[in-house]
């Protein structure tokens, strides 16, 4: 019995069905929460296994010329200042597993078309980390589990004039002017409203190891299966027909 059953050849398109979807994890929380810092935590601890990195920044909307002048007074922490029809169709790419070109985003230029593009394999694991990256129910769909990085305001803030001054450049009274007539409404309307949505919730984000222990568990028990898989191409034979 076993033996003739798992003889059979599986057909090569019920084969790739097999290890048909990769596992989508979605990371959000306010600017300068650390989501990118987690992220990286998550991906060094999976080393051996295939994982890209997916950053909602990269789908920021061009400004015309004329927001260019008034860069000022545009919002970049609405939803809107993000273009998720993009980001949906790359998600689709990488979830029939063919590769994608994502856009690399200058915040100095405020240009989403630094040549060159990005070229983004598809993988087992596919992380889509930004701020707003649980606002579009479509986008939260995708996802196989959801965290939300939770920092207090004041560490997010004192992080932002770091990062925006040294790295970005930018004037320290701009960075505060941004944060209170954008930055903390936006995260009070949109993103903290989010934070329902999420499967885990992470205070302190990249400090905090044993959160990010128990998540990279998680994943490997849930690819754990594909492996095995991948091991026995002829096991979803034996698995289909006498339902272990
Ligand atoms: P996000 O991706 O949410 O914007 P990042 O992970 O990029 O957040 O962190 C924002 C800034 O804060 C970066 O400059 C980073 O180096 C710094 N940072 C992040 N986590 C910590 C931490 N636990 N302790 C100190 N600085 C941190
Ligand atoms: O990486 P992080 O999640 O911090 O990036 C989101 C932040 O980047 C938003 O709060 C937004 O205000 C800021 N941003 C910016 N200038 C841009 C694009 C985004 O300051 N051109």
């Amino acid at each position: 019995g076993l033996q003739r059953v798992a003889a059979e050849q599986p057909s090569t398109s019920a084969h790739e069905n097999m290890h048909k979807q990769p596992f989508v994890i979605g990371v959000a929380g306010g600017a300068a929460s650390g989501k990118t810092t987690v992220c990286d935590m998550i991906i060094q601890q999976l080393h051996d296994q295939r994982v890209v990195l997916v950053n909602q920044d990269s789908f920021y909307h061009n400004l015309s010329e004329e927001e260019l002048t008034r860069v000022h007074e545009y919002n970049f922490d609405h939803p809107d200042a993000f273009d998720t029809e993009q980001l949906l169709s790359s998600m689709d790419m990488l979830k029939h597993w063919k590769a994608v070109d994502i856009p690399n985003y200058d915040f100095k230029s405020y240009k989403n078309n630094v040549f060159p593009a990005r070229r983004v394999n598809p993988s087992d694991v596919i992380i889509l980390e930004g701020i707003l990256i649980f606002h579009d129910p479509r986008v939260r769909d995708l996802m196989n589990m959801k965290i939300f990085v939770d920092t207090d305001a004041d560490v997010r803030l004192a992080r932002r004039i770091r990062r925006d001054t040294v790295e970005k450049g930018r004037d320290i009274g701009a960075v505060l002017d941004q944060y209170s007539k954008f930055v903390k409404p936006a995260f009070d309307d949109f993103i903290l409203p989010t934070k329902k949505y999420a499967d885990i919730i992470i205070p302190r984000g990249g400090d905090n190891h044993v959160a990010v222990d128990l998540i990279v568990q998680h994943i490997r028990t849930k690819l754990g299966q594909h492996d095995l898989c991948k091991i026995y191409p002829n096991l979803y034979v034996i698995q289909s027909t006498f339902q272990i």
